[in-house]
């Protein structure tokens, strides 16, 4: 009973051309083109794309059962950074492991994001999973003996500088019955947004999951035992803790210049190995970097502490 997961995230991929219309000057696309061109945002992804590359060269390769993706595909949410990539990621592509994704908050720029399913369409064949109503999220998928929850943390924002997250009442009801629904095996979380920071304090405010309490007791109601995110493009790995009833795992960005990397699990029962395999410029390829492994256990969610 062992299963092999990649876990990547946050790849900020971008187009040419990006499909820019007049009315894209009035809403928060034109304070990310200014963040990206003027900040330096864009020189820290300049070799995004040759990274995804070798990422794709592991995926082929590794023996994966599932690819993993949390989320911040784009870099301004455009539907042409959407295909460009899924393409770049081999999504569909059926040499490659199957893949389940979730939107971040780059992908889900503006309302209409939200509204035309931007992200889903373009990701659509790493979309198929177990639902409850016609809503995209949660879904679930089981991969061998483990359930893969996509839970979408992610929401457009209208200010400038606001970067904030929310699963809301209605998706968190959606996630209560979809875990009633679900058989024994692992259950781990996959989300755009983490619950807490690498000293389990709250992000700052506007970087934030705003629900992020209500979220975490949920998860903790449904047995889930792990939560794994991005949204942090440094990765970490936090323990359970007095305000935290799971571990969960950051992948950090996989394509951030220095801070490039990404996750193989082994779940052999309910015991958790990872390797982090971080990027090597001169090479073009990824090498081993770190390694840390734990138990997932129901036990987690009964031993919660509130906060
Ligand atoms: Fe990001
Ligand atoms: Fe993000």
């Amino acid at each position: 009973m062992t299963v092999r997961l990649a876990h990547f995230s946050d790849i900020h991929l971008t187009a040419r051309p990006l499909g820019w219309r007049a009315r894209d000057a009035f809403n928060k696309r034109t304070s990310g083109l200014v963040n990206v061109k003027l900040l330096g945002r864009g020189s820290r992804f300049k070799h995004a794309n040759d990274v995804i590359t070798a990422m794709r060269r592991e995926f082929a390769s590794r023996g994966f059962d599932q690819l993993v993706f949390s989320g911040d595909a784009t870099t301004l949410g455009f539907p042409t950074e959407m295909h460009e990539a899924a393409t770049r990621l081999g999504v569909g592509d059926p040499t490659l492991p199957p893949g389940i994704a979730i939107p971040g908050n780059h992908d889900l720029y503006i309302g209409r994001s939200v509204r035309d399913r931007f992200f889903e369409t373009a990701f659509a064949p790493w979309q198929h999973g177990q639902r409850v109503g016609t809503d995209p999220y949660p879904f679930a998928r089981k991969v061998g003996h483990v359930w893969l929850i996509a839970l979408n943390s992610a929401k457009p924002n209208f200010l400038f500088w606001d970067a904030t997250g929310r699963v809301g009442a209605e998706q968190l009801q959606r996630f209560r019955r979809l875990c009633a629904l679900l058989d024994d095996g692992p259950r781990i979380v996959v989300s755009h947004y983490p619950l807490l920071k690498e000293d389990h304090q709250v992000e700052p405010r506007w970087h934030r999951l705003h629900d992020w309490r209500a979220a975490r007791d949920t998860a903790a109601e449904c047995g889930v035992s792990l939560w794994l995110h991005g949204h942090r493009h440094k990765w970490y790995v936090l323990p359970p803790g007095a305000n935290l009833p799971f571990p969960t795992i950051c992948t950090g960005s996989s394509t951030q210049t220095n801070r490039w990397g990404y996750h193989d699990y082994t779940i052999d029962g309910w015991h958790l190995k990872g390797v982090r395999r971080g990027y090597d410029l001169a090479s073009s390829a990824f090498m081993d970097a770190e390694r840390f492994e734990f138990d997932l256990s129901e036990t987690f969610s009964r031993n919660a502490d509130t906060c």
